[in-house]
C-alpha cells in the first residue's frame, strides 16, 4: 500500500515555538542513550576553537563550550561549563570562563549569553563575579519547572 500523502509539507528553520514538539522528537530519537557522547562529538567537529578543556597533569578536570550565533556573529552563547567533582572551588571554573570569553572576544563577539538554573548558586555566583548580569528569567526554558536565568556580559 502506498504511504499516505503528507499534505502541505513545509521545511523551515526552527523557531522557539517549536521547542516542546522538537524536544519530544529528540528525546524519542535513537541516539537518546548516547546524548552526551553525541554532544561532545558534534561540538568537537563544529566548534573546536570554542571548545576548551582544563587539564591537570594528564586528566581533563573541566571543559566549556561556546558557540557563535550563525547569523549574528557579534553574539555568542556558552553552552557548557563544567568542573569535575573534587576539583571544584579551586578557581578552575573562573579560569575556563575567562579563557572562553577571551577566545570569543578575539573572534569579534560583543555579547556573551549563558543560561543557568536560579537554584545553581555556585554557577550564578561565578557568572556574577565575572561580570555577567541577569537579563531575564526564562520560565520553563528547558521544560516544566526548568526555569533559567539568562545572563549576559560584554565580551
Ligand atoms: C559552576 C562551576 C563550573 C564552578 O566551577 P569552580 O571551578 O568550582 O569555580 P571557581 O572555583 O572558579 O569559583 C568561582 C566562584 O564561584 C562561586 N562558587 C564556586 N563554588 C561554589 C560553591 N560550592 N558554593 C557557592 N559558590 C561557589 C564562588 O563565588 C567562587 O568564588 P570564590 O572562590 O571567590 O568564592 C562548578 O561548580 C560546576 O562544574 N558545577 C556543575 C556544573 C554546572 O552547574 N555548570 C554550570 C551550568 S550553567
Amino acid at each position: 500500500m502506498p504511504a499516505p500523502e503528507t499534505p502541505e509539507l513545509l521545511i523551515r528553520p526552527y523557531r522557539d515555538e517549536d521547542f516542546s514538539e522538537v524536544s519530544g522528537l529528540e528525546s524519542a530519537g535513537v541516539h537518546e542513550p548516547y546524548r552526551s557522547a553525541v554532544f561532545v562529538r558534534q561540538m568537537g567537529a563544529l566548534a573546536p576553537a570554542t571548545f576548551l578543556v582544563a587539564v591537570s597533569g594528564t586528566t581533563v578536570v573541566g571543559f566549556t563550550v561556546g558557540l557563535i550565533v550563525q547569523d549574528d556573529p557579534g553574539q555568542a552563547w556558552i553552552l557548557r561549563m563544567m568542573v569535575k567533582d573534587g576539583f571544584r572551588h579551586r578557581g578552575i571554573g573562573t579560569m575556563l570562563l575567562r579563557a572562553i570569553c577571551g577566545v570569543l572576544h578575539g573572534r569579534s563577539v560583543t555579547t556573551i549569553s549563558i543560561t543557568v538554573s536560579p537554584k545553581n548558586e555556585p554557577a550564578v555566583r561565578l557568572y556574577h563575579q565575572e561580570g555577567f548580569v541577569q537579563a531575564s528569567l526564562a520560565r520553563g526554558y528547558f521544560g516544566e519547572s526548568e526555569d533559567r536565568f539568562v545572563m549576559k556580559r560584554t565580551a
